[in-house]
């Protein structure tokens, strides 16, 4: 056995490195063509990658298949790396591309990427168990050290079923007595089925439709097909709350519109909210939007005749950045404006709000304050341990409502898991959700 640190003394890692030093063009490359924003997070994310790469591949090589000598194994890894180069360089001229494509470059690019991301804390574990495991000090260290070199894999892989297989559910919201003081998480039914549209008197059913991420594996032929499943459930409402594209969708014209063609034919009963991404193909999401007849609401409410009566719709606008420290007076005098112009009873007040983490900065007691607040933007936490059933997520403690369903004094959120990705790969432990909420609507003012 050779450590990382006696092969890179021997000499034998220089191919590697010569591949990872001439890989630092991508971000000047990427500075070129995006700014010096995505600069920066491509110098964060390709040495860490390189990184991870080194860790995993090398163990790989030198420890899981060590008969099959260095050279070979060398070469092995030196592929797979090339190989997430080329779907890196790829992302750098972001479109759409075919099927051929997605499964010669984008899908192993995209596990490998993973794997090696993940690489970084699980290799460097493996690598410290192994040292303990060759000396002989510590007893279990041998099978711990080999569960933590293969975990990546086996998690990449996983990650990549999480990530184009959204789970399909029922959720039901149920009125109850419960009035926390700040968010909360809160107990709700969810059933991993599709429900049939029973018709059920005082149950409004509702679509949220988030985080969708046109592009990478979220080609416009599954995103239309996961639109008109949607559609089939027959829900009162369909509500899409932002991040509508990845960066292959933005730069492909008109790929959105073809992909949420299925809402077309439902006019008057879906609407949407702006996410953080719309923000940077806003022209290309209006368009889309509006050809298929999806009312976008930017600060605005919209009063709509459903079975349970009529019901707001309210659109709170996505800040940029640079207006961040406005958002909590921003949520409340949108909704006291809505309040003011409220007029007559309505049955129910739903609210769409890209990040969850806003769901703070509403009063619960204030007039116009939504019974319901649809979210999405966190993906659910996108690596934690829901897909076994616990909520815990990495983002739990933090300031985002993660999934499911929280509570504010009387105000609901439902943080929806949404469809895609973006920024880390894949999924890990935290499917997509494709889900229809039962809604019991108690009329209020
Ligand atoms: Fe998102």
């Amino acid at each position: 056995m050779s450590s990382p640190l006696e092969l890179l003394k021997s000499g034998a890692l220089e191919p590697f490195l010569a591949l990872a030093f001439a890989s630092l063009l991508i971000p000047i490359w990427v500075a070129a063509r995006f700014g010096a924003a995505a600069a920066r997070l491509c110098l964060f994310l390709w040495p860490a990658i390189t990184l991870g790469a080194l860790l995993l591949l090398l163990y790989l090589s030198r420890v899981v298949l060590s008969s099959v000598g260095w050279p070979v194994a060398s070469a092995i890894g030196i592929g797979a790396y090339a190989w997430m180069l080329v779907h890196l360089a790829g992302l750098t001229a972001p479109r759409l591309r075919g099927k051929f494509y997605a499964a010669a470059v984008l899908i192993p690019g995209t596990v490998l990427t993973t794997a090696c991301l993940l690489g970084v804390p699980l290799g460097a574990g493996a690598w410290i168990a192994w040292g303990a495991c060759v000396s002989g000090s510590g007893r279990g260290t041998c099978q711990a050290s080999l569960a933590l070199g293969l975990a990546p894999w086996f998690l990449a892989a996983g990650g990549l079923f999480s990530s184009v297989r959204p789970r399909k559910e029922t959720v039901r919201i149920r009125p109850d007595a419960e009035r926390p003081s700040r968010p909360q998480r809160l107990s709700f039914e969810r059933r991993r089925e599709v429900l049939p549209n029973r018709g059920e008197p005082g149950v409004l059913r509702v679509a949220q439709v988030t985080d969708p991420h046109l592009g990478g594996l979220w080609s416009v032929a599954r995103l239309r097909s996961m639109l008109e499943r949607i559609a089939a459930r027959e829900p009162d409402l369909v509500l899409l709350t932002g991040d509508l594209l990845a960066l292959e969708g933005m730069f492909s014209p008109g790929a959105l519109a073809q992909a949420l063609a299925p809402l077309r034919d439902r006019p008057g009963t879906c609407f949407a909210a702006l996410g953080n991404h719309d923000l940077d193909a806003l022209g290309e999401v209006r368009r889309a939007l509006s050809a298929n007849g999806i009312r976008l609401l930017v600060d605005q409410r919209w009063r709509v005749q459903t079975r349970v009566g009529p019901v707001e719709v309210i659109g709170i606008a996505q800040l940029r950045s640079r207006d961040f420290a406005q958002r909590p007076e921003h949520v409340r005098k949108v909704l006291a404006q809505t309040a003011a112009a409220a007029g007559a009873a309505i049955a129910y007040r739903i609210c769409l709000l890209h990040d969850p983490s806003r769901f703070a900065d509403i009063d619960p007691d204030a007039p116009g304050a939504p019974d319901l607040v649809l979210s999405g933007h966190v993906h659910g936490g996108q690596l934690g341990l829901v897909a076994l059933g616990l909520p815990w997520t990495i983002l739990t403690g933090t300031r985002w409502p993660d999934h499911g369903l929280w509570g504010l004094g009387r105000c609901r959120l439902y943080a929806h898991r949404g469809t895609g990705t973006f920024g880390f790969p894949l999924r890990i432990g935290v499917p997509g959700e494709e889900s229809v909420l039962e809604i019991e609507v108690k009329a209020t003012s």
